[in-house]
């Protein structure tokens, strides 16, 4: 592996990498004359690099790309917007930073809305003349055409003089993407019990009804972890005051008690933008742009000032039992009026409204993730942009179309991001039944019940199903915490597209709608509509997860079921636990290893800490098919299951 940083005139001075945690791997720093392929000028906008683009060498990334996957020969813009409607580079979390299937990966250290042309041909570069045949039905002249011959990939830089670029190479897309999460801090460290179920009740419950939301998980036994408080625990929410709304919550300290004491974590909605009658008004506006939204202050988050007032605000709620954050609209809509200051706001950090609306959501988590101290969290926001893979903050959206969210699954983690397929109504018990499918496979397993009164499975008539689901969900938990020791420690995000592993499989170029979870399983999420599904599976031997159905890969197939289709590789250990009903710093997993194929020669690992304070310390237990004890707090083998 080879990480390079090369400057190219005279860079700005507020960019990322400023607000980052420092990198945990060192590069070289080459000057722009060291480095001949790729061309720099100034521009009447701004600055412009070219890079050449091998044919073939296909392109993927620039964040949380809901609409598009490969992203070879067309143009993206990086432009948080919370509505994304098509492929133009707009999302949740764009990021300046992409990678090849030959392995490379750029990141252009920019706060801009920097424009990517992913594949243009110059006229100075080699053509061919051959000649194109003509297309005249629709979806052929439409079509996406390959070039065959070397392009350029445009960086445009808007307003800079100047950009510093990080250049990561390895052989796959996967080191390259290693490579840009450990230059960013490395990934997030999550809390263990984070990676548990996760309920967000009604906006407008009271007290009463949280208590009793709480109860209903634990009467029925379907396993939750987290219950999060949306819009009405606060006396204004729009914008928000960041207090207890008295009349929905008069005796908060012992309602919320009595949900903790049944093992459920707090998370509580907010968004940054500060109302007139919150406490934090007065103080805040030094520290705020120069526009309000939903008449509130903007605070500006790169300011100690503004950082200080929400940390020492937020503190107290600790000992509510607060655990965890959902960090809503610092993305911004600009279909909905007034629901985002205007670029031209001005911020006391100097940072201008462009800059400021790229970094918002990464300065918001940041700063709200030192309000838990040593403690663990794992939160939500629905913004994050550049080298933000060490923040435990998962992203989201009201979107909602599955096929797009299936898709965010496999893309987010090109970036350095997380995000969750969330799962609210449902337009049938197939359709609720199909989400559920697909969250439980993600990061993080959430189910944004905030406009609905019940569990939406109570409607649909499908508790059973559901709950078995989220008991697999608490089964995958270990293995899941393992993957997410090596996103900390090597950058390896925890879901990932097959192309990262697989960069010289051609096969896997288009494929969105599979994806890694963990090293070891593939997983290729079914929608309401589908009878039937093609899944493609890399060469090697895999198994069917849930019928032990041996499949040669390297060939497409159809699968037909009403289970998700999850294949497990040969030769894996798959530690599956007893699902229990929500994890303290005690919980004792009862591990079944599930032993794939041939596994004379694995090793699996488990993580043990105590799973919620930073710094814990932990161990990393090797198992192999021999292991039968482990001495381990958190961990004990009871069973082993051969599937050949
Ligand atoms: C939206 C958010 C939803 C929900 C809602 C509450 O902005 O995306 O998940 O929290 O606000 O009003």
């Amino acid at each position: 592996m080879s990480v390079y940083k090369i400057r190219y005139g005279t860079p700005e001075d507020l960019v990322p990498t400023n607000f980052a945690r420092k990198s945990l791997i060192s590069y070289k720093s080459l000057s722009e004359n060291e480095v001949e392929e790729i061309s720099f000028k100034k521009t009447k906008k701004g600055c412009l690099l070219e890079i050449p683009l091998r044919a073939g060498n296909e392109v993927y990334g620039f964040g949380l790309q809901l609409k598009g996957f490969r992203q070879t020969n067309l143009k993206k813009t990086i432009r948080p917007n919370a509505d994304p409607i098509s492929n133009t580079g707009d999302s949740h979390a764009p990021v300046p930073f992409f990678v090849t299937t030959d392995g490379w990966g750029i990141y252009v250290d920019s706060a801009r809305y920097v424009e990517f042309n992913c594949g243009y041909t110059k006229v100075t570069s080699a053509s061919d003349n051959s000649k194109v045949e003509l297309k005249t039905d629709f979806e052929s002249l439409y079509a996406k055409r390959e070039s065959a011959y070397t392009t350029v990939l445009t960086i445009d830089v808007p307003f800079a003089e100047g950009v510093d670029i990080y250049v990561f190479k390895g052989e796959s897309i996967l080191d390259a993407v290693c490579e840009y999460n450990l230059f960013s801090g490395g990934g997030c460290d999550a809390s263990l019990w984070g990676l548990g179920n996760l309920y967000r009740c009604h906006s407008e419950f009271t007290e009463d009804q949280v208590l009793a939301m709480a109860e209903k998980f634990r009467k029925l036994k379907i396993p939750c972890d987290i219950l999060g408080l949306e819009p009405g625990w606060q006396s204004c929410s729009y914008s928000s005051s960041f207090c207890w709304d008295q009349e929905r919550f008069p005796n908060k300290e012992d309602v919320l008690r009595q949900i903790t004491d049944m093992g459920f974590k707090l998370n509580l909605w907010e968004q940054a933008f500060v109302h007139p009658s919150s406490p934090l008004y007065d103080a805040l506006v030094s520290y705020s742009g120069d526009y309000k939204v939903w008449n509130g202050l903007v605070p500006d988050f790169a300011t100690k000032g503004a950082q200080e007032i929400f940390i020492n605000h937020h503190v107290p709620f600790n000992t509510l039992g607060v655990s965890g954050y959902k960090l809503d609209e610092c993305d911004g809509s600009d279909y909905t009026g007034q629901w985002t200051f205007p670029l031209c706001a001005e911020f006391p950090s100097g940072l201008d409204g462009d800059q400021y609306h790229s970094l918002f959501g990464t300065l918001f988590a940041r700063t709200m993730l030192q309000v838990f101290g040593e403690n663990k969290t794992f939160s939500e926001v629905r913004n994050l942009g550049a080298l933000a893979a060490p923040y435990p903050f998962v992203l989201y959206s009201d979107l909602y179309d599955h096929r797009d969210f299936i898709r965010g699954v496999a893309n987010a983690g090109f970036s350095g991001l997380l995000w969750s397929p969330e799962v609210r109504h449902a337009k049938s018990r197939e359709d609720l039944i199909r989400r559920v499918q697909t969250v439980v496979f993600s990061v993080q397993s959430l189910i944004n019940a905030f406009y609905l009164d019940d569990m939406p499975w109570i409607e649909k008539e499908c508790t059973d199903e559901i709950k078995r689901l989220l008991e697999l969900r608490m089964s995958l938990v270990p293995y899941l915490y393992s993957a997410f020791y090596d996103y900390k420690t090597k950058g390896k995000p925890p879901v990932r597209a097959l192309v990262c592993d697989y960069s010289r499989d051609k096969n896997t170029y288009n494929i969105w709608d599979e994806y890694l979870f963990g090293d070891d399983m593939i997983v290729a999420p079914m929608t309401e509509k589908e009878k039937e599904r093609e899944v493609y599976l890399p060469v090697g031997t895999w198994y069917n997860f849930f019928t032990g159905e041996k499949i040669e890969g390297g060939n497409k197939f159809t699968v037909k079921t009403d289970d998700i289709p999850v294949f497990v590789k040969e030769g894996t250990i798959l530690p599956l636990a007893r699902p229990v009903q929500y994890i303290t710093r005690d919980t004792q997993f009862e591990i079944t290893l599930n032993l794939y194929g041939d596994t004379s020669n694995t090793q699996t690992k488990l993580i043990e800490d105590d799973g919620c304070t930073y710094h814990s310390p932990v161990r990393v237990l090797k198992i192999d098919a021999d292991t039968d004890d482990l001495d381990s707090f958190r961990y004990r083998i009871t069973n082993k299951k051969k599937i050949i």
